[in-house]
């Protein structure tokens, strides 16, 4: 433990440290690394009894700090003092193969940065995306219909991955981008290996190859792109411009561009699966989002942009399942001050988190959490008088997820595409596990059945 002392009115007064926060280390050398990647919710909810809303636990080779409730989300995520740094926060875990990625930047560096790649999500280049989606969607969903019965989850991540080859880099999505792909799915696995160095046959290994080939082809597309009009995301950040005409550097895209597809990829994957998974649990609810769907009266299912706030039980829908099983579990960042926070010392350099997870499943919170009831998000079921806190899947503040709206608009053209046409139907009796960390998926896949309507 390090003591220094300060002089202060005479009195020698101690330095604060993290040891002073209550909590415990856990087993010897990996504290409770493998609890946290095993049940991150009981391990929480274990040091949440034993030590209140403020405790410290050990994993990954460094202490840390939970704080739990709406009010330390807010107060972490708002963060209206400037006390943490993202950067430093996730660092640790995709410093190495996301670097300068946007939620890897702070402060005003970071504010620069997202104003021009706020750019690229407007509604004129969200139009663009948008009709990529509904241009490949069709087929991609006719052949899950063929096939009948299979794994969802493997399904929906190549179905995201074929999406990323059109919408992120303007390819056509029938081109062979499985080294791109392999490149992506490397780095993503090697952000949360325990081996932290890239000794060979690691993944950590695999994931540095992949940043490697990535980058050199990321490089060599830019000149093409510079100057182009094009409705890919690649060719919309070559050209973004804030209002005072900043831009961004060849690296810098590639940085963006690398955290990017990173950051929409597993996250879009996890998030149609749970809602899946809930929906084939709830016929009920599958019927009232398709005649919802149906009653827009689209034309070959295509979702024109004008109608995507029309769907609204879709939404209710979509956020309940966000609300059970967020995909990015938690939140973490380092304290780059000392800070004051429920009559806790956070010393400076300290590494902080809230956890989604821990918030969206809080019975003080939430009235029956397990059960999934999207009527939750109206406004007659809280949704107005509920602590805007208390459900945090796209974070909040300076930080908040830029791509929350794509993510509302590719779940609803996936539904749209879907639902007027199939049943999705669950194995009988079915239970399965999801996996928390690093995302949240389904440890069986989740085998469905589409079953077709007359
Ligand atoms: C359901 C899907 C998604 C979820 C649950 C999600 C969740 C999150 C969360 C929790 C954060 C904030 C992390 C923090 O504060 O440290 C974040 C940041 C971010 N997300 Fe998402 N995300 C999703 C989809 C997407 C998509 C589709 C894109 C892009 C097309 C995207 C782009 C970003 C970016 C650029 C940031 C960093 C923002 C910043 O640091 O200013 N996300 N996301």
């Amino acid at each position: 433990m390090s003591v220094s002392t300060v002089t202060k009115d005479k009195k020698s007064v101690r330095a604060p440290s993290v040891f002073d926060i209550p909590g415990e280390t856990g087993m010897p050398l990996f504290g409770h690394t493998f609890k946290m990647l095993k049940d991150p919710v009981s391990l929480g909810a274990y040091m949440r009894r034993k030590y209140g809303d403020v405790y410290r636990s050990y994993s990954f080779f460094r202490h840390s700090v939970s704080m739990h409730g709406p009010e330390a989300n807010e107060f972490l995520l708002m963060d209206r003092e400037k006390n943490f740094s993202s950067e430093m926060g996730w660092n640790p875990y995709l410093g190495r193969l996301f670097p300068r990625g946007l939620m890897l930047l702070d402060f005003n560096e970071h504010k620069g940065h997202r104003h021009i790649m706020a750019t690229a999500f407007k509604t004129g280049p969200m139009k663009g995306y948008l009709e990529r989606l509904n241009a490949e969607m069709p087929k991609r969903i006719a052949e899950w219909g063929k096939t009948g019965s299979f794994q969802f989850y493997a399904a929906i991540k190549k179905l995201s991955l074929d999406m990323a080859t059109t919408v992120f880099l303007g390819l056509d999505p029938d081109t062979d981008s499985s080294k791109i792909n392999k490149a992506l799915t490397d780095m993503v696995s090697a952000s949360m290996g325990i081996v932290r160095v890239p000794l060979p046959g690691t993944i950590m290994a695999r994931g540095v190859k992949g940043r490697k080939f990535m980058v050199n082809f990321l490089m060599q597309e830019i000149p093409k792109r510079r100057g182009i009009e094009q409705s890919d995301i690649f060719s919309q950040l070559c050209n973004a411009e804030d209002d005072d005409g900043n831009s961004f550097s060849d690296q810098e895209i590639v940085d963006h561009m690398i955290f990017l597809w990173m950051a929409a990829h597993d996250t879009v994957t996890s998030s149609v699966t749970t809602l899946v998974y809930e929906l084939g649990k709830s016929p009920e609810w599958q019927e009232k989002l398709r005649g919802e769907i149906k009653a827009l009266g689209l034309n070959s299912d295509s979702l024109p942009y004008e109608k995507i706030n029309d769907l609204v039980l879709t939404e209710y829908a979509f956020k309940e399942s966000l609300r059970k099983n967020p995909p990015v579990p938690a939140t973490p960042r380092m304290t780059v001050r000392d800070v004051e926070f429920m009559g806790h010392t956070l010393p400076k350099g300290t590494i902080v988190g809230v956890s989604a997870v821990a918030s969206h499943r809080d019975p003080d919170v939430w009235d029956d959490p397990d059960k999934f009831d999207p009527m939750r998000f109206s406004p007659e079921g809280g949704a107005k008088t509920r602590h805007r806190f208390a459900w945090i899947p796209f974070g909040g503040g300076a930080h908040m997820c830029l791509g929350l709206h794509f993510a509302y608009m590719q779940t609803k053209v996936i539904m749209a595409h879907l639902l007027p046409h199939y049943d999705i139907e669950l194995p009988k009796n079915y239970q399965t596990e999801f996996q928390i960390m690093p995302i949240i998926k389904p440890v069986d896949g989740l085998p469905i059945t589409l079953k077709a309507r007359a």
